[in-house]
């Protein structure tokens, strides 16, 4: 049965992929998830070394239909073509941030990215003069049934090392929020409920005081921001974007108490100083923040201070 016939298209997916080399004096037999690689577990410098390995470029072409997620293609491929395809997902939903890739070399979300957005047509976009469209300027004729969408370029999230195919080791981003505290730090003072009894929990706020900070408490740590930024590459010299984002999150709540020790922990050369306002990090976070613009606030507030 053709495309024509089951109304499907083809699309092929070239991936590069990476199989690291065993690493040396590993028990026989042992497991290759033994090394603590939890986001809360070790993650010092020794477990996030580049790993070496053998690195490849592989084509898989599957009938697909525009509107499938570039997360449904590689689960088809996973389940029915190449089972030693490694990416990871979790909630398919772009809710859980695990899923982050480059996606024809642009940081993004496996699971939101449609086909029909993210293929790019083999020799369509030279336009009838020859010149060549590689931004959003071009817009693909609309795709009929059984026709051919393109290629579509994946990669592990830039900045970070691949620990295999499309799995990079983001421990250094989690590690850089983790040691800002992203929790709330409110003071002692118990609230009372109406009739005198204590009611530990409540913190009230006013919409204006919750609007400061309600959309940077939906960003969802998924490297996506960091991926982007041309500084952050790997977080040595700057504690990243995302981490800058959890931090503004609390600076901005008004029931935190730890606002100047907050600041403190960022004013520094590795913090807001090293960032560039390149603002690469405003342009795919899948949860609407303007990345750029709140550092852009987050540094006025240190400087006003
Ligand atoms: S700010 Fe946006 S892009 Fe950056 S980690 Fe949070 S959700 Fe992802
Ligand atoms: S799988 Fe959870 S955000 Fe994509």
């Amino acid at each position: 049965m053709n495309g024509k016939e089951n109304g499907m298209n083809t699309v092929t997916l070239r991936v590069n992929r990476f199989t690291p080399r065993p690493e040396r004096g590993r028990e026989r037999g042992g497991s290759p998830f033994a090394r603590k690689s939890s986001p809360f577990g070790d993650s010092g410098a020794s477990a996030r070394r580049r790993p070496r390995g053998k690195q490849w470029v592989q084509e898989y072409t599957l009938s697909v239909r525009p509107e499938d997620t570039v997360l449904d293609c590689l689960l088809t491929i996973k389940r029915t073509i190449d089972p030693t395809l490694a990416f990871r997902y979790s909630c398919g939903h772009g809710i859980c941030g695990s899923d982050a890739v480059a996606i024809n070399g642009t940081p993004t979300l496996l699971c939101t990215a449609m086909v029909r957005d993210w293929a790019k047509p083999a020799g369509t976009q030279v336009d009838n003069e020859g010149f060549r469209h590689t931004g959003d300027d071009f817009q693909p004729v609309p795709a009929q049934d059984g026709d051919d969408l393109g290629v579509i370029e994946l990669a592990a999230l830039p900045g970070f090392p691949v620990r295999r195919d499309l799995v990079a080791d983001i421990d250094q981003m989690l590690d850089q929020i983790k040691k800002l505290k992203p929790y709330l730090q409110a003071n002692d003072d118990l609230a009372t409920t109406e009739d005198g009894k204590i009611d530990a929990f409540e913190y009230l706020q006013n919409p204006q005081q919750l609007a400061k900070y309600e959309l940077l408490s939906n960003c969802i740590a998924c490297g996506t921001c960091e991926g982007s930024c041309p500084v952050y590459a790997g977080g040595e010299a700057f504690i990243g974007p995302a981490a800058l984002i959890a931090a503004s999150r609390f600076i901005n709540d008004s029931r935190d108490m730890q606002t100047a020790a907050r600041m403190d922990a960022i004013d520094s050369a590795d913090g807001i100083a090293a960032c560039q306002s390149v603002r690469a990090c405003s342009r795919e976070c899948p949860r609407g923040i303007d990345v750029g613009e709140e550092i852009w606030q987050l540094i006025a507030q240190i400087k006003e201070r």
